[in-house]
């Protein structure tokens, strides 16, 4: 069967997270993707975080699926010939440099488009255009720049940064979804285009209903299903929610049986209106279906502290699975805090292919995490990440350098 995006060749420029996240997903669904590194080093992450000596990091590995590695000296007047030669044979560019960086190569987008028209080039900045464009970014300045971190956490406490990469693999998504957009364009145009994602915009994307709330705030100076009504105080700004809920459904994290043991014996518990009578029948308070300081959502919005200490009481004889057997017959939304270990083993993910087990020469069997994007007519098979610079001659031979001309280019430190 063939790939949704078979034909489509990626010159990938990316390094680190964001760029590499982008670049793999296209990969997996069937683009080729050339990943352009730095001789000797190639991108950073090979060698950061290392758990085996001298083999590629579980960092690089993880981002850097189904794709080939040349090194290419970008600085060197005969490597930017071979780039320039890539250039005229991908249909798409990606690069997440610190701002300026591709320019200073020599491959501005007017550069670009002399030599190929047909080139997308797909940037992820920091910032967009404004008074910090300049700026270097990492995932948790994007959190904090793009509303993130100064709604997460609790109320009493400091912001906080989540353990979701949304920054990065978030922006590398955008990014994704900006490229195959602009090829689509491209199939009526026949141009090229800029694609840019900037990190602070995609997480203030993903934080669209923080942004909803402060409107709400602003007018109505409460919110009702925040933790901080009815006694606390609300200021100017969205305040941290705890555990709160997002939307219109009240939840809360809950502790299980064994909490005192293990840090994730926990569940998310939602107190969702239209389940409110099995949730009192489940619990054991009967009497909350029909008592009005309880039998609607509007009535319970004061006592939301008080309803879920009670429900906490019945949560903390069971275990998160054993809460999650009976409260899923009741159709009571909930979900298990899971740890990453007991996501490793969990053999469903394994099933559908979300967690995938990938041989590599150097450092033998490790898990990562497969394409969560499921197409029924492009399934993905997700490959070991290149070697620094495996696949040089490979690439270059297909673009019509001879072995001589690449012995040539090695000599030269081209590549
Ligand atoms: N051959 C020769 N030089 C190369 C090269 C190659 N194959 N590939 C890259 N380089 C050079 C670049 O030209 C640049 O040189 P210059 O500064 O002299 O112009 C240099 O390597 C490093 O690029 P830079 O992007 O500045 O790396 P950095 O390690 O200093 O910064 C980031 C890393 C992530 C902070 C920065 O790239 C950035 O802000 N990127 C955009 C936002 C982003 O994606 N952040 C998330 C990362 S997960």
């Amino acid at each position: 069967m063939g790939k949704a995006l078979d034909g489509v060749r990626i010159l990938d420029f990316t390094h680190v997270q964001s760029g590499p996240t982008c670049t793999q997903l296209l990969a997996w669904f069937g683009a080729d993707v050339i990943k352009v590194e730095k001789a000797g080093t190639g991108d950073i992450t090979r060698e950061q975080l290392r758990d085996i000596p001298d083999a590629d990091s579980l960092y690089f590995t993880m981002l850097n699926h189904n794709k080939r590695s040349v090194t290419i000296d970008t600085k060197n007047p005969e490597g930017k010939q071979v780039l320039e030669t890539l250039i005229k044979s991908c249909d798409v560019l990606v690069e997440n440099f610190a701002p300026g960086a591709l320019d200073r190569m020599g491959f501005s987008w007017e550069r670009i488009q002399e030599l190929n028209p047909r080139m997308i080039v797909a940037s992820v900045k920091g910032f967009g255009p404004g008074p910090y464009e300049d700026c270097k970014v990492y995932e948790n300045v994007a959190q904090c720049a793009g509303g993130a971190a100064s709604t997460t956490g609790f109320d009493d406490g400091p912001p906080v940064v989540s353990g979701a990469q949304i920054g990065d693999s978030g922006t590398g998504l955008h990014l994704a979804l900006g490229i195959v957009t602009a090829l689509y364009q491209r199939t009526m145009t026949g141009r090229g285009q800029k694609v840019l994602a900037a990190m602070q915009d995609g997480v203030l994307n993903l934080c669209r209903v923080k942004l909803r709330d402060q409107q709400r705030l602003e007018r109505t100076g409460v919110m009702k299903e925040y933790p901080q009504y009815p006694n606390g105080t609300f200021g100017e700004a969205v305040p941290r929610a705890g555990n709160a809920s997002g939307g219109g459904q009240p939840g809360w994290i809950l502790k299980c049986k064994g909490w005192e043991a293990d840090p994730n014996a926990y569940i998310y518990f939602i107190t969702q209106a239209p389940v409110w009578a099995k949730i009192c029948n489940v619990i054991g308070k009967e009497e909350w279906a029909t008592d009005p300081d309880y039998a609607t959502a509007t009535a319970r919005l004061p006592r939301l502290k008080e309803i879920f200490a009670e429900i906490e009481r019945w949560t903390m004889t069971k275990t998160k699975f054993e809460a999650m057997d009976i409260l899923n017959k009741y159709d009571i939304p909930c979900g298990p805090i899971l740890s990453m270990k007991e996501i490793a083993e969990d053999q469903s993910l394994r099933k559908t292919g979300t967690i995938v087990e990938v041989d590599h020469p150097v450092r033998g069997k490790y898990l990562t995490v497969g394409n969560p994007i499921k197409l029924s007519d492009s399934p993905t098979d997700v490959t070991r990440s290149p070697l620094l610079g495996e696949h040089t001659d490979e690439v270059l031979a297909e673009i019509g350098y001879s072995p001589e001309q690449i012995d040539l280019l090695r000599t030269a430190g081209a590549i």
